[in-house]
């Protein structure tokens, strides 16, 4: 049976995330595997239309992945009726009003997060989305990593038993560009061009904290500007006005505790670039990105505080490597053939634009308690 075509405008594709996760190991990748299955054993192939600023860049891109299809134009792209779904990677003060026009153009729409800069638009934008009846999505990579799904395997068998605290550490070292070159845009560290971690990194945090452990019912957070000067792509220094660190601690509301660290400024001295360690009163895990170690009650070694003496015990060897069960795929694949699913054949999606607006409210609510100094509620967000 001949695969069915589902045309996909793409814009924002020449950046990091665009490129590589959503063109090349999505996009491309689907293609590559013949489509999406659907349930009648049909396949849909999605058939991509590059959207870009720059002629040069866009149209190497397209040569570079094999495609034809590339514009700059991205109002004649949102007027092309061959093509009903809008996905949006581009640099986040871009997205709101991209969105805006793709919804206006009757698109179905996928996008990166944070969806907008503030909770109103972003509420705004998913409201609008549910009134025009069009189907709708926003990126929640984090629940497909291997290390989350392993995890999400242990709290669901019970294994933790009552689940008390979660200790999430997020980050490394992000070079400032004076001696090495910054592994990250620079926009990411003006607040004025749409950075900073909080708005970076809390929607990742709602829907990792809200999806496995349950409702977020309160938050406190503290940020941080330290490293206050760095060095661009273009060689130039400039003063970085966002903040790029954050410590938090959230109440949920089935009484567990948990704190985030999140900082573009620290050492790594962990196994991984993100470490979830989940404390149970019948078992431990620590997550990572791909790995998730854990160690029961009756494993739990019995320390006792004694600084006069050289510590006895070597803790890091109390842990078992939980083996992968899966064929573990790329998360932003797995969520991109789900949202393909869903616009083809109403496949249940749970996270529409209203998630994304979640998203955005602990963005707010982190940055006002960051600026008032206190604790802040989380009320629950419907359209
Ligand atoms: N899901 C995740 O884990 C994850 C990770 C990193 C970034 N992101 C999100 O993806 C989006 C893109 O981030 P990125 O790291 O790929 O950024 P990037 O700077 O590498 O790419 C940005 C894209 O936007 C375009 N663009 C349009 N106007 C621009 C401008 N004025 N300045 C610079 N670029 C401009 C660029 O050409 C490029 O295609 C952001 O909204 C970010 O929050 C998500």
């Amino acid at each position: 049976m001949a695969a069915r075509r589902l045309g996909v405008i793409m814009n924002g594709v020449t950046g990091r995330m665009g490129k590589n996760q959503h063109l090349v190991r999505s996009i491309m990748a689907i293609r590559e595997e013949g489509g999406v299955p659907l349930s009648d054993g049909s396949f849909v192939q999605p058939d991509p239309l590059l959207v870009g600023r720059n002629p040069e860049k866009v149209e190497s891109l397209a040569r570079e992945v094999g495609l034809e299809d590339w514009t700059t134009d991205l109002g004649s792209a949102l007027a092309n009726t061959a093509y009903p779904v809008y996905f949006d990677a581009q640099v986040t003060p871009l997205r709101a009003d991209a969105v805006r026009a793709a919804l206006e153009a009757g698109k179905h729409v996928y996008c990166e997060k944070p969806l907008a800069q503030d909770l109103d638009t972003a509420l705004d934008l998913a409201r609008m989305a549910a009134k025009l009846e069009v189907k709708s999505g926003v990126v929640q990579d984090k629940l497909f990593l291997p290390g989350l799904v392993k995890l999400r395997a242990l709290i669901d068998s019970g294994f933790l038993g009552r689940i008390l605290s979660v200790k999430g550490d997020f980050g490394y070292w992000v070079f400032e560009g004076h001696d090495q070159e910054p592994q990250r845009p620079s926009w990411n560290y003006r607040r004025e061009d749409g950075g900073g971690i909080i708005l970076d990194m809390f929607p990742h945090w709602h829907y990792v904290l809200s999806g496995l452990f349950g409702r977020i019912d309160s938050l406190v957070c503290t940020g941080a500007t330290h490293i206050e000067e760095r060095v661009d792509e273009n060689g130039r220094g400039y003063a970085a006005t966002a903040d790029d660190a954050a410590y938090a601690t959230f109440r949920l509301a089935d009484g567990v505790i948990a704190q985030m660290n999140s900082s573009w400024c620290t050492r790594v001295d962990r196994d991984d670039l993100l470490t979830l360690q989940v404390d149970g009163t019948d078992g431990s895990a620590v997550a990572g990105l791909r790995g998730c170690k854990i160690q029961t009650a009756k494993e739990t070694p019995r320390a006792t505080w004694n600084p006069d003496l050289p510590n006895s015990l070597d803790f890091h060897s109390g842990w078992t490597e939980v083996p992968d069960s899966l064929n573990y795929e790329n998360g932003f694949k797995v969520q991109w053939t789900s949202f393909i699913s869903h616009v083809v054949e109403d496949a249940p999606f749970p996270w529409d634009l209203l998630q994304a607006a979640r998203g955005m409210q602990l963005v707010d609510l982190a940055l006002k308690s960051w600026r008032d100094g206190c604790w802040v509620r989380v009320e629950e967000l419907e359209l």
